[in-house]
């Protein structure tokens, strides 16, 4: 990896084995993007790839130079105003009214390692020589606004991390109505978009269609990352698949509201754009003061979607997630959320997780309801004290009992809400975020607690933390089950009101951080009503996220496939539920719910006292074999091999770092009867290993299985079998395959 710059040209050029980054200082003084792609040689003067050309009726700052115009150059930090009509990357509201602004280049440098952002989630190194950054200093001499463009180039993998700093530098205060992360300008826009998009319940399906002239975006405003749209895109050559071609996948490292939008223009270039949503953001930047974007990351590969998904796997984590967890395969749990809903006793509690420990289970999660007067989702949010007609001893008797049991306990927490009946609404009503004289909207029957204002989140971490140095409790599940409404801060002043989402967001990071700081060894899943802020940026506080209130196999498939484009199976929170399940009311096998869910963090979300002896026998089996190979699942190399959006069949595969060990999710949605001759053509095998599947004991070469493919045929669909299960709707295998020990491997 190695970042150069040519003075003589003004060229900087980042490049590793994968990637090129390009750009340089413009006639004009701005900074300019010449190339971001595969790897291409360093030369002397490759600013002649910018090209100039007269276009009737642009508008140029060169007095008789009709080549050189903002409207058509490709930029890092574009404004409005001055020529380039598309979207820009920066606008600021100056105090006689104007928002032109000019960035000039004043000075950069080159350092070893890579900076961290103030009071954001981002990615990091452990050693200063695993990346390179440039910080590339701009200014705006009329405001004294200075921007810092910071580009961190990874060793490996075809990663560039980016963000933007402003500094006030000048005398008078100015508002930042727009800071976007990230500009990329594309010199072509032959590209399918591909977005990870739904609703609450049916998140992150795989939505693609052709790049078109116009802008096209995704983004949330309800404060949250949202079910809707997942702050990630990819886009990718029309030719390119999960195996081979060319695709750009960018992703943003923030849980608020955000933008991601791509421009095509009429000269069928595009401008892709990412950062905090502008729209709900206007930033107060008085003089001396700083403001610091989210980090943006792009990943380029010309090996196809897998392998950007690879390398964002491994970035995410490794130099994303933090902490204890981030290496550790994740313990095996079970959420009483389902078994029980609010209707729940402490023996009954305990004797959910006596029968889960008796299988295997590693941990007890107790959700909803254990604290205030929470006998319904009308009541008690903010109240974090245990009710003690429920838990006669709180929180350090529950967790007693289930630590005695030989189990984890862990607890769940909606740190950010409260319903109206609660004693702390009743204390502090002004706490909650609501416009005065303006009707308040509830969501769910509760309010948004105001975390930009930092005496509430004070007080959240103080509750919390009170409760977690007195009980023994190793995991926590964080919830977030509304969106923002009336977004006012009762403590900020009329010219920051723009800034509250934004605030609202850091206060969420800052209470994570404080909590994650002083109970280093608790395990934290992230969740927000499901996959309602399932993000890069909730990654870095917590390794793991609920995915989805959808609990269903077969409507999971979709979720986790989607998902896995962008995040690791480590933070994929799955569970198996009871049947018929409690949203689609579907019924699927044991096994099914199981085969998709161990793609995941595994866990259960039902009362196994329910189950019959057989299905306990068969929980056993599951947890067992999780236990065996939830390395392997949750870190190794994981491989998409069939879409689930593409037809009745889906399948993945994960490998093993050595490649002896190769786990198959094989799953059919609805039978066939006499149906097709069915192979599938495995990835990430050793061609020269001979492997055995674990099931049938049949042996074939690695080649084999990638080439010809693993048989994955039904002979029993359309006749009854004496004594044999028949395969029906919903079914699904698993292959496990293991290098044998032959001479040559
Ligand atoms: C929404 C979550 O996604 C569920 O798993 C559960 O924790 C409920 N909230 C509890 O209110």
């Amino acid at each position: 990896m190695k970042i150069v710059y040519h003075e003589e040209s003004k060229v900087f050029h980042l490049w590793n084995e994968n990637i090129s980054y390009v750009m340089m200082v413009l006639p004009n003084g701005h900074l300019g993007q010449l190339y971001f792609g595969k790897r291409i040689h360093d030369r002397n003067n490759m600013s002649d790839m910018l090209e100039l050309a007269v276009r009737p009726m642009s508008s140029c700052p060169f007095p008789g130079d009709r080549t050189f115009s903002l409207e058509h150059v490709k930029q890092e930090l574009p404004s409005f105003g001055s020529g380039d009509y598309r979207s820009p990357a920066v606008e600021i509201c100056q105090r006689n009214g104007s928002r032109i602004c000019d960035f000039q280049y004043q000075s950069h440098c080159i350092e070893a390692g890579k900076p961290k952002l103030p009071g954001l989630p981002a990615t990091y190194v452990e050693d200063a020589a695993e990346a390179s950054t440039l910080v590339v200093n701009l200014k705006d001499s009329v405001t004294g606004i200075c921007a810092q463009l910071c580009y961190t180039i990874f060793a490996r993998g075809g990663i560039l991390a980016r963000s933007v700093r402003y500094h006030n530098e000048g005398t008078e205060t100015v508002q930042l109505t727009r800071a976007m992360s990230l500009c990329l300008d594309l010199p072509d826009c032959d590209y399918e978009w591909m977005q990870l998009s739904g609703a609450w319940a049916r998140e992150r399906h795989v939505i693609t269609r052709k790049l078109v002239m116009g802008v096209q975006s995704i983004g949330s405003l309800r404060g949250n990352s949202s079910h809707q749209h997942n702050p990630f895109l990819v886009l990718k050559r029309p030719s390119a698949t999960e195996r081979q071609g060319e695709a750009i996948g960018f992703s943003l490292i923030y849980s608020g509201n955000f933008l991601m939008q791509a421009e095509v223009d009429a000269h069928h270039t595009a401008r892709v754009l990412a950062g905090i949503h502008p729209d709900t953001f206007s930033w107060r930047l008085e003089p001396g003061e700083r403001f610091q974007t989210p980090e943006a990351v792009m990943v380029y590969t010309d090996k196809g979607l897998n392998d950007m998904s690879q390398t964002f796997h491994r970035l995410y984590q490794k130099r994303l997630a933090r902490g204890k967890w981030r290496d550790l395969a994740r313990p095996i749990l079970i959420n009483n959320w389902e078994a029980t809903y609010f209707d729940f006793t402490e023996d009954k509690l305990v004797q959910i997780a006596e029968r889960a420990k008796e299988c295997g289970v590693e941990l007890f999660v107790l959700d909803d309801g254990w604290f205030g007067a929470r006998s319904s989702d009308r009541a008690g949010l903010g109240d974090w004290v245990a009710n003690t007609t429920r838990l006669p001893r709180g929180i350090t008797g529950i967790a007693e009992r289930i630590e005695d049991l030989g189990m984890k306990f862990g607890l769940w927490f909606e740190p950010e809400m409260v319903n109206e009946d609660s004693d702390l609404y009743r204390l502090h009503p002004d706490w909650i975020l609501a416009a005065p004289q303006r009707a308040k909207s509830h969501g769910r029957y509760q309010y948004v607690l105001d975390f930009s204002r930092k005496e509430v989140v004070d007080f959240l971490y103080e509750m919390m933390a009170k409760i977690l140095r007195e009980a023994k409790v190793s995991y926590i599940k964080w919830d977030m089950n509304r969106s923002i409404t009336e977004c006012f801060s009762a403590s900020l002043p009329p010219e920051r009101q723009g800034e509250v989402y934004h605030r609202y967001i850091l206060g969420v990071y800052d209470l994570y951080e404080r909590l994650t700081r002083e109970f280093p060894e608790i395990l934290f899943e992230s969740c927000a009503s499901g996959g309602g802020r399932f993000d890069a940026g909730m990654l870095y506080y917590a390794p793991q996220g609920w995915v989805s209130d959808d609990t269903d196999a077969v409507e999971r498939m979709k979720i986790q496939y989607g998902t896995s484009l962008c995040y690791p199976i480590s933070s994929m929170g799955a569970h198996v539920s009871m049947c018929p399940n409690h949203q689609v009311f579907r019924s699927t096998s044991l096994h099914t719910r199981a085969n998709v869910a161990y793609f995941g963090t595994f866990g259960y979300e039902l009362d196994l006292n329910r189950l019959t002896k057989e299905e306990i026998s068969e929980v056993k089996e599951q947890i067992a074999f999780m236990k065996q190979y939830r390395e392997i699942l949750q870190f190794g190399s994981f491989y998409r091999l069939k879409s689930p959006f593409e037809g009745n069949q889906m399948a993945w595969i994960a490998v093993s770092e050595d490649k002896r060990t190769a786990i198959v999710g094989w799953y059919r949605v609805l039978n066939t009867v006499n149906g097709c001759y069915t192979r599938l053509r495995l990835e990430g095998l050793e061609p020269d290993f001979c492997y055995r599947d674990r099931q049938s004991g049949t042996s074939c070469y690695g080649d084999e299985l990638m080439n010809l493919g693993l048989c994955t045929t039904d002979s029993t669909a359309g006749e009854v079998t004496e004594g044999k299960v028949p395969c029906t709707d919903f079914e699904s295998r698993i292959y496990v395959l293991e290098a044998e020990n032959l001479p040559g491997n």
